[in-house]
């Protein structure tokens, strides 16, 4: 097949952060179409950001893309680091410059990475501080990367999601038992909210809606005498918080902006130059807290057990809601934003994440993109959708619109 005019002859692939379905999809049909329609060079890079680092890299060939299409997870593997700071030898180091480097030696004239909004950033600092040509490709199942009405993975996700919250129902009932679902989502609760509302939840919480403890409980008792149900599944995303502690990560975040700004002053004045933990060339922090905490999930079981002496148990779904075969929804976007990435790079589009707007694909410029996060507007029309079919968000109901 004669090729098409491209004015991008050689691309590197990674992809970065959290696994999810699609990714390879999403390899598959920028390189497909890359290689096939405009005869361009693709190059693979193993483990994300680290493996452009430590250059490992291997040619992407037409015949290594059959078959991937339904694969979960990513071929080319991945990892969190970023290149800014990444642990080399057991010390954060500054690699800015060894990927840049790289990517240049290998003769990229752009490089695409697949990820989140972690992604879209380390993407955007490499054209920044390196002049790296870069383009991005929106992944995450919590939907949460700004600029695009949906994000690859979510689909899949909110199935797997949807259909355990269906199966725990069946049981949730039999028993007449409290079942708290933990679904992922630090920041966001699309995830949580999507599939708490395809799974008919009874309670959903979520990081955009701090809750009130003793509204939901007033929820499950108002279902015990209105309607005689004593069984209820509540829905609660990873990020979701109390009111007490929204207000206290408030206080936080606020005391963090203060001490940030003291050592601002500080290092301005010449202080001693010593790295800060998790600085460039600084030593590793280690969050011990994090690992030895009680989970929300099974901290909101107990205290609604207690609360309304109903048994509760708890269902946390973690990577499952990750893992496996993408749905056909999934494949299908992947390979309209891989191929709509051929597309543009062949037209010499770069600095942009290939994003959806209106079901149409679309380039938007990354710098509108990067560092925003999407949560749900408590205006958003699933919230409303939620509440008129009776649903509790954490809040007396009237709270909310
Ligand atoms: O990729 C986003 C996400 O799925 C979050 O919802 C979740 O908190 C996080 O990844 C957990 O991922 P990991 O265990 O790989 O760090």
């Amino acid at each position: 097949m004669a090729k098409r005019p491209s004015k991008t002859r050689c691309i590197g692939i990674l992809t970065s952060g959290g696994d999810c379905p699609g990714l390879n999809a999403a390899i598959r049909g920028i390189t497909k179409a890359g290689i096939q329609v405009y005869g361009m060079d693709v190059v693979g890079i193993r483990d994300g950001f680290r493996g452009l680092v430590e250059n490992r890299m291997l040619p992407l060939d037409y015949k290594d893309l059959s078959g991937v299409l339904t694969l979960g997870g990513t071929i080319l593997g991945t990892s969190r680091d970023k290149p800014k700071k990444m642990l080399m030898g057991g010390r954060v180091m500054d690699m800015t410059a060894t990927a840049v480097e790289n990517a240049r030696n290998a003769g990229f004239d752009c490089l695409v990475c697949l990820g989140g909004g972690g992604t879209q950033k380390n993407a955007f600092h490499l054209h920044k501080a390196g002049g790296l040509n870069v383009m991005t490709l929106p992944k995450t199942i919590d939907n949460d990367v700004a600029g695009t009405d949906v994000t690859f993975g979510f689909d899949t996700a909110l199935t797997i999601a949807a259909e355990a919250i269906d199966r725990l129902h069946t049981t949730a009932t039999s028993h007449d038992r409290i079942i708290v679902v933990e679904l992922m989502g630090h920041n966001s609760g699309w995830l949580a909210l999507g599939a708490g509302i395809a799974g008919g939840a009874d309670v959903i919480l979520i990081p955009e809606i701090p809750y009130d403890l003793l509204a939901v409980r007033e929820c499950l008792l108002e279902r015990q005498r209105r309607f005689g149900r004593k069984f209820s599944i509540i829905v609660v995303a990873e990020g979701a918080v109390s009111r007490e502690e929204a207000d206290r990560k408030l206080d936080a975040s606020r005391k963090k902006d203060l001490a940030r700004a003291a050592r601002e002053a500080g290092a301005e004045a010449g202080a001693n130059g010593e790295a800060a933990a998790d600085e460039p060339n600084g030593p590793v922090a280690f969050d011990e807290y994090k690992l030895v905490q009680e989970s929300l999930a099974s901290r909101l079981a107990r205290q609604l057990q207690e609360l309304t002496r109903t048994e509760a148990r708890v269902t946390s779904l973690g990577h499952v809601q990750r893992g496996g075969v993408p749905t056909a929804a999934d494949r299908l976007l992947c390979t309209r934003l891989g191929v709509k990435a051929a597309d543009l790079l062949a037209a010499g589009v770069y600095n942009v994440l290939v994003a959806v707007q209106n079901n149409e694909c679309v380039a938007v410029p990354l710098e509108e993109v990067v560092g925003v996060k999407k949560t749900v507007p408590v205006d958003h029309p699933w919230i409303s959708t939620a509440l008129k079919v009776g649903t509790c968000l954490g809040v007396a109901p009237g709270t909310l619109g």
